[in-house]
Formats: structure tokens, C-alpha cells, sequence
């Protein structure tokens, strides 16, 4: 039997007596999807599932995208999303080793940006007795919901452009201090111009309706909106740095420490989320897998 535990004020549900490894039935999925996209960020313990089980679960969702980033995709397979700062015999980068510093939404840049991505903890660690590599999820439609009216009737009005390209280029300048100052070494190349050219950059409304909870939320977030249209970058860069400060206020936050086998989804239409480094040289290993949502308007 499916038992449902809520966690956080407004997001954030522990789900058991589920077995991933299994085929669901409709049923089993229905409720499963419906806690979901409800709690907007759900997390099964204890699963022992091979990537192509999280494939095939994850894909009951919708189709399954595969990332710009080419180097950090799966061998033999291109929808999981390789999360490690573990490198190969050759002293290579088995995948991203800086995914998720900034608040973000999953390829929230994309014309489609994803609905949702599920997480799977292959290697945890661990340092007297206590999990490092915590991420952390705010939710967008219960910061919105928050706002007084006549500021959420104001932000009705406005669009923001999202940019993989902005991104990326403040996240490898990021690197590159860090790498000074903690000697931590991030293996990161610019983007290429074929992955730029790949993922233009997307205006959209900064609020949303989610397609499945009609739940209104703000789309924007840090790591990827680069300005909200209508006004000077530096009256963009105030706003959205006072909405960035609201959103991720502790009310709105649900914080996950992993253990080894724990695959939790979040809805990226709903939330936001962070990752914590703080746990170099200790190893971590995690399989994505995401899903397109529908196209912003
Ligand atoms: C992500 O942003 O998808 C990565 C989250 C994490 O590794 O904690």
C-alpha cells in the first residue's frame, strides 16, 4: 500500500511501499503521479534500480529529454544525466561536477522547459555519520501565493528571457575563481558555439499557471533568467534579486539529505532547487533523467 508523508510547510512528500525496480500499474501510477505533482517534490527511500528501470519510470511522465551537455550523458544511455565529481581511469570528469550552484529550474531556457527531473542517489557521501551534497527546493507557487495581490497583478505584466548562454558563461567564470580559491578541480570547458547555438535564449512570462495543479507560480530563477524585459538590466537586476530573496525564504524551502537508493522527482514547473558542494573529495554520484513540459508562452 501506498503511504504518503508530507514534509515540508508547502513542498516535500516521502512516498513508500512503492518498488521502482517493478513495472506500476496505472493505478499504483496515478497515485504516485498525483502526490507528486500535489507536493510538488516526492522522494521514494531504498530503491535498487538499474538506469534503465529509472528510465522507463521516469518516462511515464512524458518524453525524456537528453542534455546539451554531451559529455556528462550516461554510456549506452543519452536520457540519464550523469551528477558526479568522480572522474574515470583516465582522470576525466564521468560527468557534470557543477550542476545546480545557482537556484534554478531544470532547462528552464528551453521553449519547452522540463516538467519535472528525478534524482537518483547511486553514491552518497558520508562524513562522521552525517550525508553532505544536501539539495535544496523552494517552491515558486507558495512564494507567489505569498505576494500581496497588487504585486502579483503587477508581475502578471511582466516577461523574462532565460539564457543557457548567460549561464554558462557565469557559471564557467565561477569556476574558474573557485577552482583558485578552494583548489577544488572542476574539469569545465567553455561552452562550445554549437551548444549555444543549440539552446537559444526564451522570453516568457514570469508567471505561470502549472498545466497539472493550476497552481500559479513566479518562473524565474537565478541560474538561468538573465533579465526581465520592459526596463534597464540594472532595475531587472534589483527586482529579480528582492523576488530571488523572497522565493527562497526557509517557509518556502524543503532541504533533502540523500541516502544511497533514494530517487526523488521535483516538479520544475512549481520549484526551484540548489546544490550544496561541500563535500569534495568525498565521492557523489547521481543519474538524472528529465522530462519536457509543455512550451511557455
Ligand atoms: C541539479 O541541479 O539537478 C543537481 C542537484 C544536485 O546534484 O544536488
Amino acid at each position: 500500500m501506498i503511504t504518503v508523508t508530507r514534509i515540508g510547510k508547502h513542498l516535500g512528500a516521502e512516498i513508500s511501499g512503492v518498488d521502482l525496480s517493478q513495472p506500476l500499474d496505472d493505478h499504483t501510477f496515478a497515485q504516485i503521479a498525483n502526490a507528486f505533482f500535489d507536493n510538488e517534490v516526492a522522494f521514494f527511500r531504498n530503491q535498487n534500480i538499474t538506469a534503465a528501470q529509472q528510465i522507463a519510470f521516469t518516462r511515464r511522465f512524458g518524453t525524456l529529454e537528453a542534455h546539451v551537455r554531451k559529455e556528462a550523458r550516461l554510456g549506452g544511455h543519452d536520457e540519464i544525466f550523469v551528477l558526479s565529481n568522480k572522474l574515470d581511469a583516465d582522470g576525466r570528469a564521468i560527468g557534470a561536477q557543477d550542476a545546480g550552484r545557482y537556484w534554478h529550474s531544470d532547462l528552464s531556457y528551453k521553449r519547452e522547459p522540463s516538467m519535472l527531473s528525478a534524482l537518483y542517489a547511486v553514491e552518497v557521501p558520508v562524513k562522521n555519520g552525517v550525508a553532505l551534497g544536501n539539495t535544496y527546493f523552494a517552491s515558486s507557487t507558495a512564494a507567489f501565493a505569498a505576494l500581496p495581490e497588487a504585486m502579483r497583478q503587477r508581475l502578471q505584466k511582466i516577461r523574462n528571457v532565460h539564457s543557457y548562454r548567460e549561464y554558462r558563461l557565469k557559471n564557467y567564470a565561477a569556476q574558474q575563481d573557485e577552482e583558485r580559491r578552494r583548489i577544488r578541480t572542476v574539469q569545465e570547458h567553455a561552452p562550445t558555439p554549437e551548444q549555444l547555438a543549440s539552446v537559444p535564449d526564451t522570453e516568457m512570462d514570469v508567471v505561470r499557471e502549472h498545466p497539472v495543479t493550476k497552481r500559479q507560480g513566479l518562473f524565474i530563477n537565478d541560474g538561468h533568467t538573465a533579465y526581465l524585459t520592459g526596463m534597464s538590466r540594472a532595475e531587472s537586476d534589483t527586482e529579480l534579486a528582492k523576488l530571488y530573496a523572497h522565493i527562497t525564504q526557509p517557509e518556502f524551502i524543503y532541504g533533502h539529505s540523500w541516502r544511497v537508493g533514494d530517487l526523488l522527482m521535483w516538479d520544475n514547473i512549481a520549484v526551484q532547487h540548489k546544490a550544496t558542494f561541500d563535500y569534495d573529495p568525498l565521492p557523489r554520484l547521481m543519474y538524472r533523467t528529465t522530462v519536457r513540459g509543455p512550451a511557455v508562452t
